[in-house]
Order: C-alpha cells, then sequence, then structure tokens
C-alpha cells in the first residue's frame, strides 16, 4: 500500500508550531524560575518582620538573655492562613534560649552586622524557606547578639509563584493558540491557488493538451508547471504525428488490400489452370508490392524523432560500410542491366546507428536503381569533405527530379507524377528522418544541366572519436 505523503499544510505548520511549542516550554521554564524568585523577594521581608518580632521578645535577665513570650502572644506572632510558622532563638554561644528544638542551628551563620540570611531547609520532614539574623538584647549589652531563626512552610510562595506563571503563561499559550489559526488561515490562502491548479488539470479532457493556464501561478510552482506545459507540448506532438499517421497507414493499406482482394476473386472464378498460374503470379506481386508498404511504413513510425527510442551511435568506418552493402545490389543491379559503381578509398569514420544507416543507403540505391533507365548507370561514392564531413553520394543518370520537386520528394507519400514503377513514396521521407537522428544534412543536384541525372548527397558530422584523437 501506498504510505500517504503529509500534506504541504501539515508539514508547514508542523515546522512553524513545533519550534514556537519548544520555545514556549523553554519560556516557561525560566518563567517559573524567575517567579519563586519574585515570590520569595516578596515574602522574605515580612518573614524578616517576624525574627524582628520574636527579636523583640528577648529580655535580658542576670544569667543571659530570655525569651519571654507567653502562648497566647506565640499564637498571634506565628498566626498564618497558609503557612505554618516555627522558630529558634540562640545566644552568640550556641545555646538554645528557645523554640522549636528541630530547627539546627545554620551551618554558615550571616554576619552579625550584616544582612538576614535566607535559605532553604526542611523542618518536620517538609520543606521550608528560613531566615536566620542577629539582633541585639536592649540593655544587655554583655551577653552579645541572639541569633534568631524563623521558618515557613512554602505554600503562599508557590501559590504566588504559580500565579505569576499562570499570568505570563496562559497569556502567551493563547497567542500561540491564535498564531495557530492565523498561520493555518494564512496557508490555507496561500495554498489555494495550487488547488485551482489541481481542479484546471483533473477537470480537463484525457486528450485535452493545451498548455495549463500560468497566470496566477505562484513563482515557486511556476518552472514545474512550465514544464509540464513543455512536456505535454512534446506529448501533442507525438499524439498528433501517431494520429496522422494511423490515418496516413490506413488510407494507404485500403487501396492494395482491395486489389489483392479483387484479385484472388478473379482467380478463385477461373478455370483454365494456365490463367490461374497467371493471377498467382499477379497476386505475388501484390502480395510483395503491399509487404514493402508495410516495412516502409514501420520504418518511418520506428524513425519519427519524436516517436524513437534513444539511438544508440557508434562510430564506424562509412567507406567500408557502403561498400557492403552496395556489393548486396550487384545481382539487382544485373538484373536491371544498370552499370553500378563504388568510388571511395580512404575510411571515413562517421558516428552512426548501423541498422538506420543500412536503410538510409538501400532506400537511396533502390530510388536509383530504380527511377534510371534499363543500361544507365549509378555510382555510390564516400569521401570526406573538406570541412571533415563524411560524405556519401549517390548519382544514377536518370531524368534530372524537376527543381520544383526536389523539397516535395521528402515528404511522405510524395511521388512525382509519371513514376512508372512501383512506390509508396516513403523512401525518401525515412531518409530525410534518419538523416536528422544522425545530425546529417541531404542535398541533392542535378549532375549535368541537360535535365539528366541526380546526386543525392548526405553530410554527416564527423565521428567525436576521430574529433578526441585529433584533439
Ligand atoms: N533517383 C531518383 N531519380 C528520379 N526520381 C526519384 C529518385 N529518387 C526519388 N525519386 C522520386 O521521388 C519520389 C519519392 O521517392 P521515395 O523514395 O520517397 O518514394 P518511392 O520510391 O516512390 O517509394 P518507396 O521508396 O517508399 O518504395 C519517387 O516516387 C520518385 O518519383
Ligand atoms: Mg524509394
Amino acid at each position: 500500500m501506498r504510505q500517504a505523503e503529509p500534506r504541504l499544510q501539515s508539514k508547514l505548520l508542523a515546522w512553524l508550531l513545533g519550534p514556537l511549542l519548544a520555545l514556549l516550554v523553554l519560556d516557561t521554564a525560566v518563567t517559573y524560575w524567575t517567579s519563586v524568585d519574585f515570590s520569595n523577594l516578596a515574602h522574605d521581608r515580612s518573614l524578616n518582620e517576624i525574627a524582628r518580632e520574636v527579636a523583640l521578645h528577648i529580655k535580658p535577665n542576670g544569667s543571659g538573655p530570655k525569651l519571654e513570650l507567653s502562648p497566647a502572644a506565640e499564637r498571634i506572632l506565628l498566626l498564618d492562613q497558609d503557612d505554618r510558622l516555627a522558630y529558634k532563638v540562640w545566644t552568640q554561644s550556641g545555646a538554645v534560649i528557645g523554640g522549636d528544638p528541630e530547627i539546627a542551628r545554620p551551618a554558615r551563620l550571616p554576619s552579625v552586622s550584616g544582612k538576614p540570611l535566607f535559605y532553604g531547609a526542611v523542618l518536620h520532614g517538609e520543606p521550608v524557606r528560613m531566615v536566620a539574623s542577629w539582633a541585639r538584647v536592649e540593655g544587655d549589652d554583655a551577653s552579645g547578639p541572639v541569633l534568631v531563626q524563623v521558618a515557613e512552610t512554602l505554600n503562599k510562595r508557590k501559590r504566588l509563584a504559580w500565579e505569576i506563571l499562570a499570568n505570563v503563561v496562559v497569556p502567551q499559550l493563547l497567542l500561540i493558540v491564535m498564531a495557530t489559526g492565523a498561520v493555518y488561515f494564512g496557508i490555507s490562502r496561500g495554498l489555494v491557488p495550487l488547488k485551482r491548479l489541481q481542479h484546471a488539470v483533473s477537470d480537463r479532457n484525457h486528450l485535452d493538451l493545451t498548455p495549463v493556464e500560468i497566470h496566477g501561478v505562484p513563482g515557486e510552482v511556476r518552472p514545474l508547471v512550465e514544464e509540464v506545459n513543455e512536456l505535454m507540448q512534446r506529448l501533442g506532438k507525438t499524439l498528433d504525428f501517431q494520429n496522422r499517421f494511423i490515418a496516413d497507414a490506413a488510407h494507404q493499406l485500403k487501396t492494395p488490400v482491395a486489389g489483392l482482394k479483387a484479385q484472388i476473386e478473379m482467380a478463385l472464378r477461373e478455370n483454365d489452370p494456365e490463367r490461374v498460374r497467371h493471377s498467382l503470379a499477379q497476386l505475388y506481386v501484390g502480395a510483395d508490392r503491399l509487404s514493402r508498404l508495410v516495412r516502409q511504413l514501420l520504418s518511418l513510425a520506428r524513425n519519427e524523432p519524436g516517436a524513437t527510442d534513444t539511438v544508440q551511435l557508434q562510430a564506424l568506418d562509412l567507406n567500408a560500410f557502403a561498400l557492403e552493402i552496395s556489393m548486396g545490389w550487384v545481382p539487382q543491379a544485373i538484373k536491371e542491366g544498370i552499370d553500378l559503381g563504388f568510388e571511395g578509398a580512404e575510411p571515413v569514420l562517421i558516428d552512426a546507428d548501423a541498422d538506420r544507416l543500412r536503410e538510409l543507403i538501400n532506400n537511396l540505391i533502390d530510388n536509383a536503381v530504380r527511377y534510371s533507365q534499363r543500361g544507365g548507370r549509378v555510382t555510390i561514392a564516400v569521401a570526406t569533405s573538406e570541412n571533415g564531413e563524411g560524405r556519401l553520394s549517390i548519382s544514377d543518370d536518370g531524368p534530372s527530379i524537376p527543381v520544383e520537386e526536389r523539397g516535395r520528394i521528402f515528404e511522405r507519400f510524395h511521388r512525382l507524377l509519371g513514376s512508372h514503377t512501383d512506390g509508396s513514396g516513403l523512401g525518401l521521407a525515412i531518409v530525410s528522418e534518419i538523416a536528422s537522428l544522425h545530425g546529417a544534412r541531404i542535398t541533392l543536384e542535378e549532375d549535368r544541366s541537360d535535365g539528366i541525372g541526380n546526386t543525392f548527397s548526405v553530410f554527416f558530422p564527423a565521428s567525436r572519436s576521430e574529433a578526441d584523437r585529433d584533439a
């Protein structure tokens, strides 16, 4: 099963909200510690007040300072709605004067003249905030200051810290929720052109290859749409070619097939074995012509630049290659009484697809042999032209193709009026397709000015391996 890709919208939201939430967590932690500090600052002062109050109840006594605090006064002093309070008083030398026996003397003492010392401790198993400060006993200068400690549980402080935290974090949270909404809305709005694009593509007919409207498409997506449009244009061309080809092929095949059928019907009606033989011989010619037409049609389809698979060009010697093909034509030339000649001496290296090059040469020789008169002369020549191209020429001494026809004979199905011999009119179209697959150009010249002779020349770029070697 294909795993659904997360939508762009969710991705953008995740990328924005992830860091925002991480920031919020960090901010909350920092805010919490700051609020605890603030809360302590606010309550430490009143804790110190209580310590001073306790100190006021220490009176000089003959043997040393003494705590004079009635249980009722002590209750009032330690009265608090939220927290439990406890105190302890020590002499400078460390003797206990009074208070909660559980309270330990601080490990580090505040300086006698300096500020009170605030610190955290544990009392009766509960965390407490503690103040320790020195106090002078009125009227007792002899025994020195006393150390007063007051402890307070943390309820008030915690509550204040949380209140501060809530006041800071809740608006931030709200802000994030609102930002999420705004971002979500913004992204949705931003993605509208993409949705429109999606509809423009999904609503169209599968044969509609007109370009997608580029107007209003965001800049980031524009190159993609342009690429798609270009692809559709290429597809359109291929589709056009194929449609045209199918129509042409059907049209071209209809007549010979109907002819074959008529010939068969005639042959079936014959009783005379000699005439049946004759009909069969004619049928053979018709079938042969049809099979050439089919071959040429397939070749045309195969070599159409838009419809072809990649062409594998390999370095080959045009001279040896053309000579070998020319040799294959000798029996046919003898049969037609044609003097077939080959001119070529040096190897001429070009990059070519051997099968296609063979088709090209065969088509040109076929035309030269077919359209020149009996007793004519056909010459195949290979050479390197002045600018380094590999030149292949096929000349005949038949009647020259009229100047106004020279462009048109390369069109599909175009044949000269009065061409007596059979032909489908595809050979030169195939030749020009194959030539363009090789980056080659074709020229057609008459050999002489008296309306006799044609020379078809194909100029192939020099082989790259040749160029590399020269470099
Ligand atoms: N060497 C030539 N001399 C005179 N006419 C030529 C020559 N080559 C081509 N032609 C003319 O150009 C026309 C188109 O040639 P092309 O090779 O494309 O088709 P074809 O020979 O009629 O058919 P096919 O080659 O597909 O069997 C030919 O019908 C013929 O009239
Ligand atoms: Mg031909």
